[in-house]
């Protein structure tokens, strides 16, 4: 399975967010082995989740949550509030949490176990920076990051989960990691992963940062990648249907 995820970041209010998700699904229509995904802003989730509503191989999800369940926390959502909001998945740890929100690993790990007891499904973002690349430290963060996102969990929810490797010097540069890179770093997360649990060899490993109509389909010919989470270029409709069918 391929899955296609928009990570819109903060763009598109509710009337905005519905005509694009409605462009969208009016072009790319459902085939056998594509899943779409679409993270709106959390105010837009209600009107993204009614348009995915007929569509099986089409869901919405939410870009961040806090790890409780309701209470004092103002500016906060939680996972059940997202999910009666319309949310079927939520991304953890994506690196503007991590590097502009001061988001540590160990609160990743909560929002990863606050997410999967809502029954919402989690895409935990993985990342290193420009310098630990630099530094020979990719694995080594990398690794990091899945090991709090993923602690205290059993090997079934381990094996549910998707990753999605995004090197934070890819986000919104311009700069992509080239197939080959992307695949050894898909590696090593795939042999962490089976290590905690044999169920995890089908795992989902999606590649994030700079993905464009013009590179999606080169990437995606690398199988290690089972699928990419794309900012920029989810942006508007052409560019999306482009990279969701063209690819
Ligand atoms: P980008 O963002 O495609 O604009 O680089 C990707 C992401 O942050 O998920």
């Amino acid at each position: 399975m391929t899955i296609f995820a928009a990570n819109w970041k903060m763009h598109h209010g509710p009337a905005a967010a519905r005509e694009l998700v409605r462009a969208v699904l009016a072009r790319v229509r459902p085939k056998e082995g594509r899943t779409l995904l679409f993270f709106p802003p959390a105010v837009s989730l209600p009107a993204v989740a009614a348009e995915v509503a007929g569509r099986k191989d089409a869901a919405a999800g939410i870009q961040n949550i806090y790890f409780e369940p309701k209470g004092a926390f103002t500016g906060e959502v939680s996972a059940p509030i997202a999910a009666v909001a319309g949310a079927t998945w939520v991304l953890v740890g994506h690196s503007e949490r991590r590097h502009k929100f001061g988001e540590t690993d160990e609160e990743s790990g909560k929002k990863v176990r606050a997410a999967l007891a809502s029954g919402l499904k989690v895409m935990l973002c993985v990342g290193e920076q420009l310098a630990e690349r630099q530094a020979g430290s990719t694995e080594s963060v990398v690794l990091r990051q899945l090991e709090a996102g993923l602690s205290g969990l059993d090997a079934a929810a381990v094996a549910r989960i998707v990753i999605a490797y995004e090197p934070v010097w890819a986000i919104g540069t311009g700069v992509t990691a080239t197939p080959q890179d992307a695949a050894a770093v898909h590696r090593t997360i795939r042999g962490w992963l089976k290590d905690r649990t044999p169920a995890a060899t089908r795992s989902h490993i999606l590649y994030g940062g700079s993905v464009s109509a013009k590179n999606a389909a080169e990437l995606l010919a690398e199988e290690e990648l089972d699928g990419v989470l794309v900012g920029g270029a989810s942006l508007e409709a052409e560019g999306w249907i482009g990279i969701c069918g063209g690819a």
